[in-house]
């Protein structure tokens, strides 16, 4: 059996998510002729697999949750936009005037945000950008669940420390972030306690994405309470300003930075 191939599942998925959407470059068809839908498969290393439509990354404000509308209303000054995918909340705080950087490390998505109308990109991740960038920002925007590019504790400082090297004074950060302990379902209760079990976070988690023949290589994606948030914050110089949790199990953190 052959494994998947390591490379860009993210811009691959992207790219055909916006062939179907738009005609532009060439769609995926099923037996040549009809369309066929774009999913995102996410695998988990305890063996669970998640299929959703990629369609959303897509979506015009008209379809954003509000939590993404309040985020946009928070940004103020330069924007770095983390993990900005095909641009969805970067052009528009490009069109509202704003001057907006979104950074991902898809090249595929970054062509996707280009061809949407997105100006100033960058092919990168944070430390990288941050050893190299002469540019400083207000607002760093982690949003569509991205406050879990902050992985777990042992990553957390180090990303962290990147943004606050990229940090104009008083900058802040607008994260999306989810509380993944209310749930009932007993794969994810039995999930978090095995998690704890080997001394991660319970919404510590290890995933993998599949797209057609290619895969990611593992990594974390961090689901945090909003307590396990504050712990992983102390130390780092960001504090918590504010927290909305309007629409629970969801919720926008904004820290600010402290030197
Ligand atoms: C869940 S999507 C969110 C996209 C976008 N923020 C949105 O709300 O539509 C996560 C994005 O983060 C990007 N990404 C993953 N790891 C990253 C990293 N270490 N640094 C920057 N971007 C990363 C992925 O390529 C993807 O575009």
């Amino acid at each position: 059996m052959e494994e998947p191939i390591i490379g860009d599942v993210f811009g691959e998925m992207i790219r055909d998510a916006y062939a179907v959407r738009t005609g532009i470059g060439p769609r995926p068809l099923a037996g040549g002729r009809l369309p066929r839908p774009v999913v995102e498969v996410i695998e988990r290393d305890d063996g669970l697999i998640n299929g959703a439509p990629a369609d959303h990354y897509l979506d015009e404000p008209s379809l954003w949750q509000p939590h993404d509308h309040r985020a946009l209303r928070l940004c103020r000054g330069a924007v770095l936009d983390v993990g900005c995918g095909a641009g969805r909340t970067a052009v528009e705080l490009q069109r509202r005037g704003m001057a907006v950087t979104g950074l991902d490390t898809s090249v595929g998505a970054i062509e996707v945000a280009r061809a949407r109308g997105l100006r100033d990109t960058v092919i990168a991740d944070v430390h990288t950008y941050a050893s190299r960038a002469t540019a400083r920002y207000d607002t760093f925007l982690l949003l569509g669940n991205n406050l879990g590019l902050l992985e777990g504790p042992e990553r957390a400082p180090a990303f962290l420390a990147a943004l606050a090297e990229l940090a104009r004074p008083g900058a802040r950060i607008i994260a999306h972030g989810t509380d993944p302990y209310g749930t009932t379902d007993p794969l994810h209760a039995d999930y978090h306690r095995r998690n704890r079990e080997r001394g991660r976070l319970g919404g510590q988690l290890r995933l993998r994405l599949r797209y057609r023949r290619m895969a990611t290589e593992w990594f974390d994606y961090l689901v945090c309470s909003v307590d396990e948030l504050k712990q992983l914050l102390e130390g780092t110089g960001w504090r918590i300003k504010s927290i909305d949790e309007q629409d629970r199990p969801y919720y926008l953190a904004v820290m600010e930075l402290h030197s």
